[in-house]
């Protein structure tokens, strides 16, 4: 199983905090952003690890994650040109993944749950993880019937549940095949949550509820909120 970090986008609902530096190296509570997600992959037992960024700062990411020596891990840059949206920023993993599984995770999604049982056992197709949350039309929103998903709705005005999806996925590597069939969404993205609806379409598609606290950084409000939990909740890291 391969780790991917999507650490590109602009960062513009941050601004001016995102205006010389990249979003996913302000600090959160007592570290970069970006050392979460990246504890998210270690802790699931994944070693090797790309980490895609844009251009303007992808030497601080290098400068501050180095080889993976330190982490007893690999990783790998790679530069996303455009901020193209997310699935957009993971297709440019698909040589490096190279048929593989792979764990993707978004730079700004700080998780407290632990995930190795999950990558552990994935056998094929995808796997979301959802929370419930009382803002879900900030999210990905996943319908849920039964024991499936049998619908996702990227920010909807009117959520049908709860369930956000958050920003980690497992795939196989026919993601690879899916995203080149997606289309530019309104907001002129390619949108995981298509990529997704493609594996929900195959009835590949599982989930899992989260246990522990999770939540984005991308807003000040979040960002505010990510670092009071961390602080509060540290020492479970
Ligand atoms: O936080 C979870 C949510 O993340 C999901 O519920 C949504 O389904 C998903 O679309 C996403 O929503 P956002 O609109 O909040 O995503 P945002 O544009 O803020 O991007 C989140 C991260 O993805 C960002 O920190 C870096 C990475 N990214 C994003 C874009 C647009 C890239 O690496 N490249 C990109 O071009």
């Amino acid at each position: 199983m391969k780790g991917v970090i999507l650490a590109g986008g602009t960062g513009s609902r941050l601004y001016p905090l995102t205006k010389v530096t990249n979003k996913h190296l302000l600090p959160v509570y007592d570290r970069p952003m970006i050392y979460y997600p990246l504890q998210t992959l270690l802790s699931a037992g994944i070693e090797e690890i790309m980490i895609v960024s844009g251009r303007g700062h992808a030497g601080h990411f290098l400068e501050l994650l180095g080889s993976g020596e330190e982490w007893g891990a690999r990783f790998t840059y790679q530069i996303q040109e455009k901020a193209g949206g997310i699935a957009q920023a993971l297709g440019l993993a698909e040589r490096w993944v190279d048929k593989e599984d792979m764990t993707v995770i978004l730079g700004d999604n700080i998780f407290q749950d632990n995930v190795k049982y999950d990558v552990e056992r994935f056998v094929s197709g995808a796997k979301i993880f959802l929370k419930e949350v009382p803002d879900a039309f900030r999210f990905g929103v996943a319908e849920l019937k039964d024991t499936k998903v049998v619908s996702i709705e990227e920010k909807p005005p009117e959520p049908k549940s709860r369930y956000a999806v958050t920003g980690l996925y497992t795939y196989d590597s026919s993601v690879f095949d899916i995203i080149r069939t997606i289309r530019p969404s309104g907001r002129g993205e390619l949108e995981i949550t298509d990529v997704n609806n493609a594996y929900v379409e195959k009835d590949e598609m599982s989930y899992r509820i989260l246990d522990g606290f999770w939540t984005d950084a991308g807003t000040f409000d979040t960002l505010i909120r990510a670092g009071v939990l961390i602080q509060k909740h540290g020492k479970d890291r």
